[in-house]
């Protein structure tokens, strides 16, 4: 079967790599989690204290970034290495949550990353989630999903999920930082996170994991009948 592109996009700790996860797995695709990039340049520029209001140290800082995706085979996920460093765990710390989309919506820094990604895409066989994945990044893809859910919902998981690392943390530092990332997302002036018009809406606030991925590959089967 012909290797096609899907993106998923959509709010924050809405599910996203969860379906994208499960769909590589099943289809035998790559897949690459966009916001881990963003997420990567941020750590970049908190360590060396980047000015990013200043355009020519967010040039320099981004010539010194190399960012690469590695396989890793003991817990089966592809992890992100910043300059041969693995930061996948690092940067889901809430510290960079705080800044992440302050820098992801600098031109320069979406253009680096962009520049990435579309490489990332060439051989297809890819399902990469994000916020612009639909609209920019990869405007022809076969299939683009858009991943909603109640903001209740989407604050209990992600509570859950950071309450594991860090037993310090309030369920409303949680809400508070998912709500500034979906309004700055959403209103930047590079590449905002909007559906893209072809793009089918999946909301899974009612929906088990197994069955928005029964849904998603239907979606897959109708676009190649
Ligand atoms: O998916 P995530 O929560 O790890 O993404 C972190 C931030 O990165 C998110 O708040 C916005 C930004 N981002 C983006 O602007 N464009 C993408 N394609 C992916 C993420």
């Amino acid at each position: 079967m012909k290797k096609i592109v899907i993106t998923i996009d959509g709010w924050s700790s809405c599910g996203k790599s969860t379906l994208a996860k499960q769909m590589a797995k099943e289809l035998g695709y790559v897949y690459i989690d966009s916001g881990a990039m963003y997420r990567a340049i941020t750590l970049y520029f908190l360590r060396h204290h980047t000015d990013w209001s200043d355009t020519a140290e967010v040039n320099e800082a981004l010539k010194n970034t190399v960012l690469e995706f590695h396989h890793n085979e003991k817990s089966a996920q592809s992890e992100i290495f910043l300059n041969g460093e693995n930061v996948e765990y690092l940067i889901r710390d809430l510290v960079i949550a705080e800044k992440v989309s302050e820098v992801a919506a600098i031109k320069e820094v979406r253009c680096f990353a962009v520049a990435e990604q579309q490489k990332m895409g060439k051989k297809k066989g890819i399902v990469m989630d994000g916020r612009d994945i639909g609209t920019t990044v990869f405007p022809n893809a076969a299939l683009k999903i858009f991943m909603t859910a109640d903001i209740a919902v989407r604050v209990e998981r992600r509570f859950k999920e950071m309450y594991e690392k860090n037993p310090n943390i309030t369920i409303e530092e949680v809400k508070n930082n998912l709500e500034m990332r979906d309004y700055i997302d959403s209103n930047r002036t590079v590449s905002p996170l909007r559906k893209a018009d072809d793009a089918v809406i999946i909301d899974n606030t009612n929906i088990t994991m197994e069955q928005q991925l029964v849904y998603a590959l239907n979606l897959l089967k109708q676009i190649k009948a």
